[in-house]
Formats: C-alpha cells, structure tokens, sequence
C-alpha cells in the first residue's frame, strides 16, 4: 500500500470534477501486481482509515490528477506534425502516406514507437487509442514498446487496400488475415488491447470493409477505430465510392462497424440521423481540435452531440494534430466550442467548462472506449495511472494559479497556460516513470 498527501483532483459518476486541496490517494497492487486505487478523497475524513497503512508521500503544492486519455493518435505520425497542406487529402497525399511507408522496416518502426511512448508519458498520457501503419510490423513495434512500459493502449493494423500507393497499401485478403492474428497475438495481453483499424472508407474496398465487420462481430470486446465527416472533399468522395449508404457514416454502420468500442475520429459534418446513429449504436466520437484547425477541416458540434447523448471525448490526432500535450488539446477544443458557424450546417459557440474540458480528456475519454472505471479517473477501483502536476511550473503559471479562486480558475490557467512542463511525473499502474532528463 502506498499512500499520497497532495491537492487531488477526480471525477464523480456524473463527470462534476471533485478537487480536495488536502487530498489522500491510497494504491494498492491486486492479484496481477497491478495498481489500484483503494481510497481517494480528502484527507481529514480518510487520512484515521489509511494513513497508518503504508508509507505516506506528502506532495506539497502539486496536484494529483488523472492520467490523460488520448482517445485518437497515429504513432507513424509523429515526424509528419507541422506538414501544412491545402486540407486532408493533399496532406495524405504528399506528406502522409509517403511517411508512412517507411513503416515496413521493423528497427525503423521500433525507433518511433519509443520516442512515440516517451512523448504520450511526458505529456501525461496514460491511456491512448492509436492508429499504426498497414505494415503488421509497426503494430508489433507499438504494441512491444508499450508493453515494456506498463502502458494501456490499443492500436491496430491500419485496413487500406484501394487508393493508396504502393507502400502503404494492403491486400484485402492478407490484410484481414493478419488482423485476425495481430488480434491473437495481442488483445488482452498485459494493458493492451486490439482494434480493427480501416484507414477511412474511402481506402477500403466493399469487401475489405466487410471483412472488417465480420471480425468485430466474431471478436466482440475488440475495438473498432476509423475516421468519419471530417472534411467536405472526403464526404462527397465517400458519397460517390458508396452511393446506396445513406450518408457517409452510414456506410460503416452498413458493414458492422458501429458498436459499442467502436471510436470515430471528427465527426464533424454529421446531419441528425448521423448524430442518432452514434448513439443507437452506442459508438463514441473522438474530437480531435489542433487537427480540425491545423487542416482547416471544421468545428465540431458539442452542442449537436450532447442533444443526440452520443460519447466522445478529447484526442491529439497527432500528425494532423500539432500537439502531443493534452493542454493544448483542450484549449484547442475550447476555441472550436466557442465558434459559431453559419450556412449548410449551423452550430452555435458555446464556453465549454474547464472541468469539462478535463473530463473529456480523462473520464469522459474512458468511458468513450468503455473503459469507465477502469481509467481517466482515480476512484476506488480505477488502475493507479496518475500524474503530479506543478501549478507553478513557469513563472505565469505561478502567478495565474495563485490568484485562482475557484477550481474553474484554476483549472482554466493550467489549460490556457500549460504544456509538458505542468507534468512533473506520470505513474503509471504497475511502473513509475521519470524523464530522464
Ligand atoms: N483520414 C484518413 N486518414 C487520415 C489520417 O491519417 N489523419 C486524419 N486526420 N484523417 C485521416
Ligand atoms: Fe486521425
């Protein structure tokens, strides 16, 4: 058992952020060895229970919050950051696949998914849905790093067999061959955890795209993770390849892809029987904002979303995000709310809170991935991924969180204010990690 005296910052089963300024968190190893929090709340009304059961660190000034969860990142990607193009499809075109490709060589792709590890854990991360390359051996490279490292993650053989170059496209039938054995291989060993991975429907064939549904039916507890609606020239271009679905989300529904652990990235041009249909189907949209910016692809629309009642939570979507840092995420997420756009498609600006910033980065993120309980969250139960954050890592920060008045202030500084800086350890479950520098 060990025991932690700091600020301590949770989410309640309703997603209301609970902020203890004198907090106790008690972990403690289950029968796997892995670390689970026992006790989390304030320290007067725990401290005679706990206390005097393991050794207490005492964290002066810091605050203990949830690890992050990075609900959609292409780890082939990190090099490809900062490419600028005329919107989505020239930036795969000229920059993306072109990269990707050298994702056939396996010390090349070992090298990135370290970095790529390094990176998520500086920037507290904890918990990531990732996308590798169509290359079997950029899965096994990501899934090996992350496993060395006790890190909870999902990723997958990315499913592209049309419209794509020589050196990232797949075979249709080799392609679901060799997700079926990367599922074997991988899901459910140690933290980590599979998903079927078409590219976006306009890479995929008819039957490719039916093949994938056909493992998600026989796998069940797989996830499923693809891209949707996240910049018009792709919607007509999905429209023409499928014109029997009735709309281009539809087309994944068509072939057995939507469900729950099902993970859509942008979701931004939906009409309301899209929104409907994510949550029938109980699937979970991965809002990544520095991407829909950088690309100029659009702004979702929280307030669509929360009508419907369909899940989403906060991603980086790093190369066509430009940031790894969960900061800059959700303050890039607070500028999309704030926008209002006008003609086709409407969507009023509205001020996300700070806290529900937050929650869409941790708690709201798990449960998007049906991993409530499970992570994003340091409630009884819940793995001990957890960070140390320092209020006062740069001299604005300093000054701005010592004039907070409320958890909203404070919580707003450090999103308007902070980077990896703020993040002054991550723990995670079953290994402590420290920068080495
Ligand atoms: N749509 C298909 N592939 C991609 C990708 O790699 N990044 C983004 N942002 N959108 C995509
Ligand atoms: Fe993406």
């Amino acid at each position: 058992m060990q025991v932690f005296r700091s600020a301590l910052l949770r989410f309640a089963e309703d997603g209301q952020a609970v902020y203890d300024e004198d907090g106790l968190l008690a972990v403690a190893p289950d029968a796997q060895g892995r670390q689970r929090v026992v006790a989390a709340g304030p320290w007067q009304a725990l401290a005679a229970q706990w206390a005097g059961q393991g050794a207490v660190t005492h964290w002066p000034g810091r605050i203990l919050a949830p690890g992050f969860v990075d609900l959609h990142v292409h780890f082939p990607q990190t090099d490809v950051i900062g490419s600028p193009a005329d919107g989505l499809l020239p930036w795969l075109e000229n920059y993306t696949f072109p990269h990707e490709s050298r994702f056939c060589a396996p010390e090349y792709a070992d090298g990135v998914a370290a970095f790529f590890v390094d990176e998520l854990l500086r920037n507290g991360v904890t918990t990531a849905l990732a996308f590798a390359t169509s290359h079997p051996t950029s899965v096994n490279a990501l899934f090996g790093e992350a496993q060395r490292r006790c890190l909870r993650l999902v990723t997958g053989k990315v499913l592209q067999d049309r419209h794509s170059p020589d050196g990232v496209r797949d075979q249709t039938e080799q392609s679901l061959i060799d997700t079926e054995a990367l599922i074997q291989r991988w899901h459910g060993v140690d933290r980590l955890g599979y998903a079927i991975t078409p590219r976006f429907a306009p890479t995929s064939t008819p039957e490719q795209l039916r093949g994938a549904g056909e493992l998600a039916a026989r796998y069940g507890d797989v996830w499923i993770q693809s891209h949707v609606a996240e910049n018009l020239d792709e919607i007509r271009w999905a429209r023409e390849l499928f014109p029997r679905s009735r709309s281009y989300l539809a087309v994944y529904d068509d072939f057995g892809l939507m469900r729950e652990r099902a993970v859509y990235a942008h979701c931004i041009h939906f009409d309301d029987a899209d929104h409907a249909l994510m949550r029938e189907r109980r699937t979970a949209a991965a809002i990544s904002p520095t991407s829909n910016l950088f690309l100029g692809s659009g702004f979702f629309d929280y307030a669509g979303a929360d009508r419907a009642g369909f899940r989403y939570g906060l991603a980086s979507d790093v190369g066509g995000g430009t940031s790894f840092s969960p900061f800059h995420t959700m303050l890039a997420a607070y500028y999309v709310g704030r926008t209002a756009v006008e003609g086709l498609q409407t969507k009023p600006g509205l001020s996300l809170s700070p806290a529900q910033l937050w929650w869409q980065h941790t708690a709201g993120a798990a449960q998007a991935m049906g991993l409530a309980g499970v992570v994003g969250n340091l409630q009884p139960g819940c793995e001990a991924d957890f960070l140390v954050l320092n209020p006062q890592a740069t001299p604005l920060l300093a000054r701005k969180t010592q004039q907070a008045q409320s958890l909203d202030e404070l919580l707003f500084a450090l999103i308007v204010l902070g980077d990896d800086r703020v993040i002054e350890q991550t723990v995670i479950s079953q290994a402590k990690y420290a920068p080495s520098a």
